[in-house]
């Protein structure tokens, strides 16, 4: 079990995350969803030890994740594996190479300077890479593939380094619905198959709903929503994200989120002040 503890973020004089409280089952899939700026990457980051919170603490398996030091820290990362929208993959390596980094962690370093990866360790990497398709590319250069090959090598490369949690940062947020549809469903994968918790931030509501068993919605750094699929109805959407719309805040928007914040909340929904900052702050 992962949990987060009152976390705070502060930059300057604001605060990235904002007191976030959430207690992740082991071997679920959960939705980190929230407009630009609501602190979606910032708590992946914190979780990953990226970042350092401000206040608060993260416990894993009763472990304080954020007291962590040198050799366990970078075990803690290790079991903690992230992917990003950009890929990251080394570009002039082949797709081998570059999955086979993610066991650097589990070999005597000298051997990973000289690239002298065991049987067992490229027969894993294989595996990975076959378990999304992308076997036949093994040899390729990375640099050479669509941005979705690119994303399912990185999770290949998470894979391999057999992680407990995965983290997902906004994972498909430069593909097309084809090759999104794709590595979504290699994250599906990644959690059904090897019982990995996954942790994906999303700006798509509709994946949201269909690959999560449970969301996090995040407005201004704060939990303002938090249940099921079936709990994100329109009303919840119109919540987190409808302010969008008035980005320009002139007195009406400032009206509307009061008049919001007199509504009485939805199971699951912290009152409506947050939400209200939301429209203030981010
Ligand atoms: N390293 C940083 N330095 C200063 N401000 C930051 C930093 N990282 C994030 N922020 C700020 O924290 C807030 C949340 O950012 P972020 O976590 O990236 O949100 P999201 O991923 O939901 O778009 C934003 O206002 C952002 O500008
Ligand atoms: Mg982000």
């Amino acid at each position: 079990m992962l949990v987060i503890e009152d976390l705070t973020r502060q930059y300057g004089d604001r605060r990235a995350v904002d007191g976030v409280s959430l207690r992740i089952e082991p071997g679920s899939f959960v939705g980190v969803i929230g407009r630009s700026g609501a602190g979606k990457s910032t708590l992946l980051r914190l979780i990953n030890r990226l970042a350092d919170p401000s206040s608060g603490r993260i416990l894993h398996d009763g472990r304080e994740v954020t007291a962590l030091k040198g050799r366990h820290l970078r075990e803690w990362r290790t079991r903690c594996a992230m992917i990003f929208q950009q890929f990251n993959l080394v570009g002039r390596l082949d797709v081998m190479t570059n999955v086979l980094m993610g066991r650097l962690s589990h070999v005597p370093s000298h051997r990973a300077l000289l690239r002298l990866w065991s049987d067992e360790d490229r027969a894993m990497a294989l595996a990975a890479l076959e378990s999304f398709d992308m076997g036949e590319f093994a040899g390729q250069r990375a640099d050479g593939l669509s941005g979705g090959q690119q994303q399912r090598v990185a999770i290949a490369r998470a894979l391999v380094q057999e992680p407990q949690i995965l983290l997902a940062d906004e994972p498909v947020a430069s593909l097309d619905p084809r090759n999104t549809r794709l590595v979504m469903d290699a994250l599906a994968e990644v959690n059904r198959r090897y019982g990995i918790t996954v942790l994906c931030n999303l700006h798509s509501l509709d994946l949201a709903r269909a690959y999560c068993d449970r969301l996090v919605g995040l407005a201004a750094g704060r939990v303002v929503f938090e249940g099921g699929p079936f709990d994100l109805t329109e009303d919840v959407a119109r919540r987190l994200y409808g302010l969008e719309a008035g980005e320009v805040l002139d007195d009406s928007a400032e009206r509307e989120a009061e008049q919001r914040a007199a509504l009485p909340g939805l199971p699951g929904i912290v009152p409506a002040r947050p939400v209200r900052e939301a429209a203030l702050g981010a």
